[in-house]
């Protein structure tokens, strides 16, 4: 099975002569079996046409960044955001200066500029101007700031001249961009269910209890781990987040409807992790009919719900490497390192809410312990901690695997 299976790819063609090989390079992609869209420059449209792409690729072709229908249809941050990779090719000499200078003067360039994934590029141009001090310094400093270099290849250019500048083959472009996937695919053959969001406990049929969890940490580790390649389900109170790719979603409302898919995951998967904030209480008995309002007080009596992490980390059979959260708003080492031993987990991830600065917020600080140590991950996007946790928790369970052979 190709790497690319299923991959996202946004494949960016700009102005050159060698945009027609970029057909054969689609034409690849897709018999991989990944999905592509394709974003033309204004100079590309001149050299290969949007129908061609648009029956290649499969789906339609973006070419311009103020087009209502287009933007309609997937608006451009929703496109940088939908990419597992950007692949340019032909990328230009002005394309290249264009994506140095941090320019979002186009589609293109501005689809690079938002999206977090990572970003290929297969430059193609006269041997003259790749040989420009100023391109080689372009591509220097792109190349710093993490973007992949494919090619170029050395040979006879369309305009007479010889040498380096012609766009490396379809066929060769599709092997590294396969090969630095399955590198990154490093994670393949994990399993992991993790719990996200709030849970809603109904009072009657149109009130419930309920808690500020937007389920973006939850949601940011489903995706970490999804683009290393593990096999990620993704158990969801209500909330308002779309799934990340290649991610399994099961949405649930309440804490003991979490418990019953947690726990039928749990045994399934070699690690959980529990980032829902659950309910700790349901209302006893569900009112049918919506309650009228009477007196000046009314009392609700609550019952207990089930700790769903504590019992996925005393599970006697098939138990997974068991990670939980711990939101405090004081004595936050003290109150995690006590959840740690009380819901027997091999990991619990501390965070401050006091002031209320995490729920719904895009930032998070945490702090990991685990049996006999502690790391804290600095304050930064939830995106980054949950590709810092995925590190932690994989080295925790290698550590574990060992200790056991
Ligand atoms: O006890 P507390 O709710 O503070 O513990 C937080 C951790 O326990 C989180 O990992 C949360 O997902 C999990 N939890 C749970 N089921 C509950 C309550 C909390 O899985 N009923």
């Amino acid at each position: 099975m190709s790497s690319l299976q299923n991959k996202r790819i946004v494949v960016g063609i700009t102005g050159g002569i060698a945009a027609y090989k970029t057909i054969e390079f689609i034409r690849l992609l897709r018999k991989a079996n990944a999905e592509v869209r394709v974003v033309l420059t204004p100079a590309a449209a001149e050299f290969v046409t949007p129908l061609t792409l648009q029956a290649i690729s499969g789906n339609a072709v973006s070419h311009s960044l103020l087009d209502p229908q287009a933007e309609l249809a997937m608006g451009h941050i929703e496109l940088a955001k939908w990419a597992d990779f950007v692949v340019i090719a032909p990328a230009s000499a002005d394309f290249l200066a264009r994506l140095n200078a941090g320019m979002a003067n186009d589609l293109l360039s501005t689809i690079c500029l938002a999206t977090a994934a990572p970003i290929f590029v297969a430059p193609a141009m006269n041997q003259q101007m790749f040989r420009q001090a100023i391109t080689q310094q372009n591509i220097q400093s792109l190349r710093l700031r993490g973007v992949e270099f494919i090619g170029p290849n050395s040979g006879e250019q369309a305009c007479g001249d010889v040498g380096a500048g012609r766009m490396s083959e379809p066929a060769e472009i599709f092997t590294v961009l396969e090969n630095a996937v399955s590198l990154s695919q490093d994670l393949m053959g994990l399993s992991v269910a993790i719990t996200a969001g709030p849970t809603q406990e109904a009072i009657d049929p149109v009130r419930y209890i309920s808690n500020h969890s937007s389920g973006k940490m939850g949601f940011a580790i489903a995706q970490a781990f999804a683009q290393r390649g593990a096999t990620v389900t993704l158990i969801s109170g209500p909330v308002n987040l779309p799934t990340p790719n290649n991610v399994r979603r099961i949405d649930v409302v309440s804490a003991q409807q979490m418990w019953q898919a947690a726990l039928e995951s749990a045994v399934q998967n070699s690690l959980f992790i529990g980032c829902a904030a659950v309910a700790d209480y349901r209302v006893a008995n569900i009112a049918e009919q919506k309650i009228k309002k009477a007196g000046d007080e009314m009392q609700l009596t609550l019952v207990k719900n089930p700790d769903i992490i504590a019992d996925v980390g005393h599970l006697r059979e098939n138990r997974p490497f068991t990670v939980g959260f711990a939101a405090e708003t004081q004595n936050v080492a003290e109150y995690a390192k006590d959840k740690l031993q009380r819901k027997k987990l091999d990991m619990i991830c501390a965070n401050d809410v006091s002031g209320g600065q995490v729920f719904g917020a895009d930032q998070n600080a945490l702090q990991l312990f685990w049996q006999n140590g502690s790391i804290k991950l600095p304050q930064s996007s939830k995106q980054q901690q949950a590709q810092k946790l995925v590190d932690a928790i994989v080295e925790k369970m290698n550590e574990k695997t060992n200790e056991k052979n």
